[in-house]
Parts: C-alpha cells; structure tokens; sequence
C-alpha cells in the first residue's frame, strides 16, 4: 500500500469538484479583483460554520486516528470570528441560500463525527487543504477590499501564512495512519459532500443579489445557529447599541466570556427582539427559557431582565415599515416581561441593601475596588433571588467563576462565601417579614 495514499485518494476524488470551484463566479471574482464586500464577508461567516462545527468535532472525538492527525495549530475559528467581528457594525445582511448550505455542512460533520468518525478526516483535508489556495487569494482579497491582518484579513493571512506547511504536517500524520481503502472511502465521501455543500454555499454569494439578502442569526454569531432576527436596519442597530450597553453596564460579561459573549449577547438581543410579534404569552415563555439556559451557564435572570428593559428603550417605536401601535406594543411587552424578571430581587433586596452589602465586603477586603464588590453582590444577589423563584441551578454556575481559586485570591474566594450566606440569609429574613405581615 502506498504510503501516500490517503491524500493522493483525496486529491484525485476531489479533483474535479475542486476545480468546478476554482472556476465559479465567486472564485474568478475574488481573483479578479471584483469581488465585493458583503461578499467576502459571507464567505469569512460559511467558513466560521464549518469550522466551528468541525473543530468542535475533532476537539472532541475520542477516535485515535482523528486525534493522531488533529492539531489546534489547524484551528482557524478564532480568526474567522475576528474578521466577522471587525464588519459588526456594518451590519452585512447575508444570502440565506449561503447560510443554509453551511447549516447543512455543519449538521453533515455533527452527523459523521458520530456515525463514522473517520469522516471528520476528509472534511479537515477539505478545509485545511483550502490553504493552498488562500497563499493565492490572501494578497488578492487584501488588495481588492483594503483588509489586512486583525482589519478583516486574519484568516486568509493566518492560512496562508502558517497554512500550508501546518497542512503539509497534517497530511503527513493522515498519510501515516496507513488506512485502509474502505476508511480511505468514508474520508472520500466526507470530503466530497463538504465540497458540495460550499459549491452550493458560494453559488448565491457572487454576484451579490440585495433583493435576496437578509440578516441572519450566524451573521451576528457564526455559532449560535440559526433563529429569527429582526429584518429592519434600525431594529438590528438597536439591537448592538443594546448589547454594548448591558456589556458597559456589567464588565462580568467580558471578563468571563471575552467575545464570544458579546457575539450570543448579539444573536440573543436580536432574537428577543423578534418575540413580541409572537405576542405576549410566546414572548413570556421563550424568555422563561433563556433564563435558565443563560442561568446555567452562570448568568442570573436579572441580567437577561435588564437587557429587555435595554431593548426597549433602544428599539424604535416609530420608523418606516413599523405599525405605530405595534412600535408601542413592542415597547410595553419587552418592558414587561423584563420587569417580571427582575421583580424577585427588587423584592428581596432593596438598592440601598446591596450598596451597604457591597460597602462592608469592600471593606472587609480592606478597601479593594468598589466597583468589583458593587458588580459581585448584584450578581450574588441575582443568584440568590433566582433560587428563591424556585430555579434549580442555584447559585453553583456563578460561583464557578466568581469564587474560582485558581483565578481569584483567597481572600476574595472566602469573601464572596460569606456574602453568598450574608445575602442567603438577608432573602429568607424579608421573605419570613412578608409572610407575618400577610398573616397579620
Ligand atoms: C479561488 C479559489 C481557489 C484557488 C485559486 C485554489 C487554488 C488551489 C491550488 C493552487 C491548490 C494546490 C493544488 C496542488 O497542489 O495540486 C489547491 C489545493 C486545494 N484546495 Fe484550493 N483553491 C481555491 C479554492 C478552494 C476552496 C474554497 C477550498 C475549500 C474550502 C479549496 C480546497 C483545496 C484543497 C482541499 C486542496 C488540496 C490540498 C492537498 O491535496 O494537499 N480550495 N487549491
């Protein structure tokens, strides 16, 4: 058996779909120096799906031969997510036709990683292969559109530059495992249907028809999925002027979740904004839902409750195309149901509570940064009114960061204990107080 054979099977199946690609209008425009912005950027968001989905396979995989060929040096989504986050604020609507195809890719490498795992191989020669390319197209793209490396350009230099010999090593390792022709057959079959599916995502995106586009959810985050958003421009930069609100107004967000957060900050904000034509009832229950999802990953209610109350200050109530009534409607449920959100920990603890709970932690820290204390009781005192509502994740997921040893001093771990216990206590005090005088 030759000891090439994996990538030379690769290259000849491949072949012909590789330059039916090289030829496509998209190709042939990126090299000519034609191709336009919103077309590149919905290239930089297929290729942010995919990998997201196929790194996220391979990281992981408990097969041995995929983890004897996979590296994170063949990791691209942290550029991709770079780039796609440099045309935020452009608002570059999408080709749903595009978006769908690399939804299709994705859920075709969540498919393989679980039903044939070598599979996962012959997307990853399909997408780190690419590299070859990219030495072609990086100098072009940069050109034509005046992007550069951490200006829009990271991934095609990144690929380009490191790419191949980091491709070179990898297929060296692919060759090695000496597979045989039937695992060299799935590896072929993955390939071929990874081709397909990006033949089929860059048909729509050159030339670039405005009257097809649209925003979509993997636009604002190439990792959310797909879910409605809204349509108007206004709407959606609503949506961005909110989340950079609720981000200033809680640093937490960023110091836990970097980017990423912003990005389901985003996608989440402009989902939010799609439910109150769904009508109240919906709106409630879909809300009631990300909570706990949100909860659980360390966010209190009251966080998501803010941001609809963000939300609706920042939506238009009036702008072309909306119903006046509706604007108002929109207004008024958003308030609502942001309201309803953060009525147990209104109830339960007071502004000027949490200022004096925030002043003694400080000075129990001798005299450490307020701010800090101020944002960890508001996050404590989220938590507690949350397991007052009844919520079964506690306070747990928020204290796996907020009390971490590793990254928190010691004093600061034991700080927030105490005034986890000080608030828990506090909470059934007033709740006992409510009780007697109900009964009085
Ligand atoms: C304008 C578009 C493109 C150009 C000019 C281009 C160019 C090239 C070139 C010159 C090679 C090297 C061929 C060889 O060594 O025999 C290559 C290989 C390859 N390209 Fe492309 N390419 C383009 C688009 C793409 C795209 C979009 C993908 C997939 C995302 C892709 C995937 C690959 C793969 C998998 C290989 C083979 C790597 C290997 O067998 O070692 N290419 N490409």
């Amino acid at each position: 058996m030759s000891k090439m054979i994996a990538t030379h099977a690769l290259r000849t199946s491949t072949r012909g779909i590789h330059e039916h690609l090289e030829k496509s209008p998209f190709a042939l425009a990126a090299l000519d120096g034609s191709l336009g912005e919103q077309s590149y950027v919905g290239y930089i968001r297929v290729m942010a799906v995919l990998h997201a989905a196929l790194e996220r396979c391979l990281n992981r995989s408990a097969h041995p031969a995929v983890n004897k060929v996979w590296d994170p040096e063949l990791q691209r989504l942290p550029d991709l997510l770079e780039d796609n986050d440099h045309y935020r604020r452009r608002l570059v609507p999408d080709m749903p036709r595009t978006m769908a195809a690399a939804a299709q890719a994705a859920s075709h490498m969540l498919l393989v990683s679980n039903d044939a795992p070598l599979g996962l191989l012959g997307c990853l020669y399909v997408l780190a292969g690419s590299s070859r390319g990219a030495v072609i197209l990086e100098p072009r793209i940069g050109a034509t559109l005046g992007v550069a490396p951490g200006r829009g350009l990271s991934y095609l230099s990144r690929h380009a530059g490191e790419g191949p010999a980091a491709w070179e090593r990898a297929a060296a390792r692919l060759d090695a495992l000496a597979a045989s022709p039937e695992e060299i057959g799935v590896m072929i079959g993955s390939a071929l249907a990874t081709f397909q599916h990006l033949q089929d995502a860059f048909a729509s995106l050159w030339p670039w028809d405005e009257s097809a586009s649209r925003y979509t959810a993997a636009g604002l985050n190439p990792e959310s999925g797909e879910h409605p958003v809204p349509q108007a421009q206004g709407d959606m930069e609503a949506v961005l002027q909110a989340t950079d609100r609720i981000l200033a107004d809680h640093p937490y967000f960023i110091s836990r979740y970097g980017a990423r957060g912003r990005r389901f900050t985003d996608a989440d904000g402009a989902w939010l904004a799609t439910l109150p034509e769904q009508g109240l009832e919906f709106m409630s229950g879909q809300v009631a839902w990300l909570g706990t999802v949100l909860a659980a990953r360390g966010m209190p209610r009251v966080l998501l409750g803010r941001h609809l109350l963000i939300l609706a200050e920042k939506l238009p109530r009036i702008r072309p195309g909306l119903d006046e009534s509706f604007g108002t409607r929109r207004t008024g449920m958003l308030r609502h149901v942001g309201n309803d959100l953060l009525r147990m920990m209104n109830r339960l603890f007071p502004s000027p509570m949490l200022r004096l709970h925030a002043a003694e932690m400080a000075q129990g820290l001798g005299g450490l940064d307020d701010k800090a204390c101020v944002e960890a009781v508001d996050l404590l005192a989220g938590a507690v009114a949350d397991e007052q509502g009844g919520a079964p994740e506690g306070a747990a997921p928020l204290l796996a960061w907020l009390a971490d040893a590793d990254r928190f001093s010691k004093s600061w771990v034991e700080a927030v204990h105490q005034r986890l216990d000080l608030l828990r206590r506090a909470a059934r005090e007033s709740l006992l107080l409510e009780n007697q005088m109900a009964a009085s």
